[in-house]
C-alpha cells in the first residue's frame, strides 16, 4: 500500500466512526476505497526515529525515562533493536536532539573527548560532551548492518558566542574544522550518510538557544560547500537538511530567501503538538483525531514557504516526539487503541 492510499484509509475510518459511532462487532466490513485524489505525497522513507544523546540522568517531571536510550550508552548489540529497525527496512534515523549542539567529536584535532556532565548554567543543564572515535564506528557498523538511511545532526553552534546580557542569541560564524575532521574520517570509511543536518532547534524563538535567519543560511551555505568538495560524486552525495526546528514565519521566509539555488535539500521542522509530556490530559489528546490534525496547518505553512523561495528543496518533519520533554509517563512508552 502507497502512502496516499494509506492517507485515504485512514480519512475512510474515520469517516466509519462518525457514521457508526456504537460500531462494536468483530463482524467482517468491506472497506472500498476510491483512490481518486492524492491528498499528500510523501517519498519512500518516511517512516523516522530519532536517537538522542541524552545521558541516563536527564530527569523531566520528577522521572528519568532515559536510561540507556541515548546514543552513547545504547546496546548495539540488542538483537531486539536491530531487528525492529530492520523490520521497517528502511528504517531513516535521524542522530540529533537537544544536545548535538554541544557535542565535539573525537577527530582531527580534537583529542581530547571529555564526558558530559550535569551543569546548571550549560545548554539544557549539561556541560559539553563527545562523540568517542570507537563509538562513531560502532554506530556506522550497526547502522550498516540494519540497513537504514542515517542522518546526521551537526553541532551548529561551536565558534559561535553568547554573551552574558543575551544568553539565548548566539553570534558569529560556525565553525566547520571538528566537522570536517569527523566528515573526511567517514568518507575514508565509506560509511554512508543519507544527510547532514546542522543544529537543533535553533531557529524562529529558539529554544536553549537560536541564531539568526541570515547568519543561519551562511552557515549552511558553508555545509553545502564543505559536503560537497568531501563528496565530489553528485549521485552519491548526502543531502543538506535544516534548520531542524519549529516554524515561525518570518524566520523561516528570511532564512529561506538567503539560501542560494541548491544549499538545501529538506527544508526540516519538528512538531510537538501535543505539548509539554506532564499534561495530565495527554491520553485523550493522543485519541483525538481532531486535536491531532490541527498540526497539519503549520505543515502547510512550511510547504508553501519551500513551493516559494526554495522549490528544488522537500519539506520534511524532522523530529515529532509528540509530547516534548521526554514525552509523558504512561502515555508515551504504552499501547493505546484509537481510531483515525
Ligand atoms: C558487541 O559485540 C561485539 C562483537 O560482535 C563486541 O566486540 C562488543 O564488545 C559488544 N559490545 C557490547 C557492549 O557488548
Ligand atoms: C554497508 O556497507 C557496505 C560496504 O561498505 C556497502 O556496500 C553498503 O551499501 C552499506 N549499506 C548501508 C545500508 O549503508
Ligand atoms: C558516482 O556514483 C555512482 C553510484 O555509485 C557510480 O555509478 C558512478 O560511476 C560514480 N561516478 C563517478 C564519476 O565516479
Amino acid at each position: 500500500m502507497d502512502v496516499n492510499q494509506y492517507v485515504k484509509v485512514a480519512l475512510f475510518l474515520s469517516l466509519l466512526v462518525l457514521f457508526c459511532p456504537s460500531f462494536s462487532s468483530s463482524e467482517d466490513v468491506k472497506l472500498k476505497v476510491k483512490g481518486v485524489t492524492n491528498i499528500a505525497t510523501t517519498d519512500e522513507n518516511f517512516i523516522c526515529a530519532t536517537l538522542d544523546w541524552w545521558p541516563s540522568d536527564k530527569c523531566d517531571y520528577n522521572q528519568c525515562p532515559w536510561g540507556k536510550a541515548g546514543i552513547l550508552n545504547l546496546d548495539l548489540n540488542n538483537t531486539i533493536l536491530s531487528n525492529a529497525i530492520k523490520a521497517f527496512n528502511p528504517l531513516r534515523i535521524r542522530l540529533g536532539g537537544s544536545l548535538e549542539d554541544q557535542i565535539i567529536y573525537q577527530f582531527g584535532k580534537q583529542k581530547h573527548c571529555p564526558t558530559m556532565k550535569k551543569k546548571d548554567n550549560g545548554l539544557f543543564g549539561f556541560s559539553v560532551g563527545c562523540l568517542p572515535k570507537k563509538r562513531w564506528d560502532e554506530i556506522n557498523h550497526f547502522f550498516n548492518k540494519t540497513g537504514i538511511k542515517f542522518t546526521f545532526g551537526l553541532n551548529a553552534l561551536i565558534g559561535k558566542k553568547n554573551s552574558k546580557e543575551d544568553q539565548l542569541n548566539w553570534k558569529g560564524d560556525w565553525n566547520p574544522n571538528n566537522a570536517i575532521s569527523l566528515m573526511k574520517y567517514t568518507v575514508s570509511k565509506g560509511y554512508n550518510i543519507d544527510s547532514y543536518e546542522l543544529g537543533n532547534e535553533l531557529c524562529s524563538e529558539g529554544v536553549s538557544a537560536r541564531l539568526d535567519s541570515v547568519q543561519y543560511a551562511k552557515d549552511i551555505t558553508k555545509l553545502r560547500h564543505i559536503v560537497n568538495s568531501l563528496y565530489p560524486n553528485a549521485t552519491t552525495r548526502p543531502k543538506v537538511l535544516g534548520p531542524a526546528g519549529f516554524y515561525g514565519k518570518e524566520w523561516f521566509d528570511s532564512f529561506l530567501q538567503h539560501v542560494g539555488p541548491g544549499v538545501i535539500d529538506g527544508v526540516t521542522h519538528h512538531i510537538y503538538n501535543l505539548g509539554a509530556g506532564v499534561d495530565k490530559d495527554l491520553i485523550s489528546k493522543v485519541q483525538d483525531p481532531y486535536f491531532l490534525s490541527k498540526i497539519a496547518q503549520t505543515f502547510k505553512d512550511v510547504s508553501t514557504a519551500v513551493k516559494e523561495f526554495t522549490p528544488w528543496a522537500g519539506a520534511w518533519v524532522g523530529e515529532s516526539g509528540g509530547a516534548y520533554n521526554s514525552g509523558g509517563k504512561d502515555v508515551s512508552h504504552t499501547f493505546v487503541k484509537v481510531f483515525f
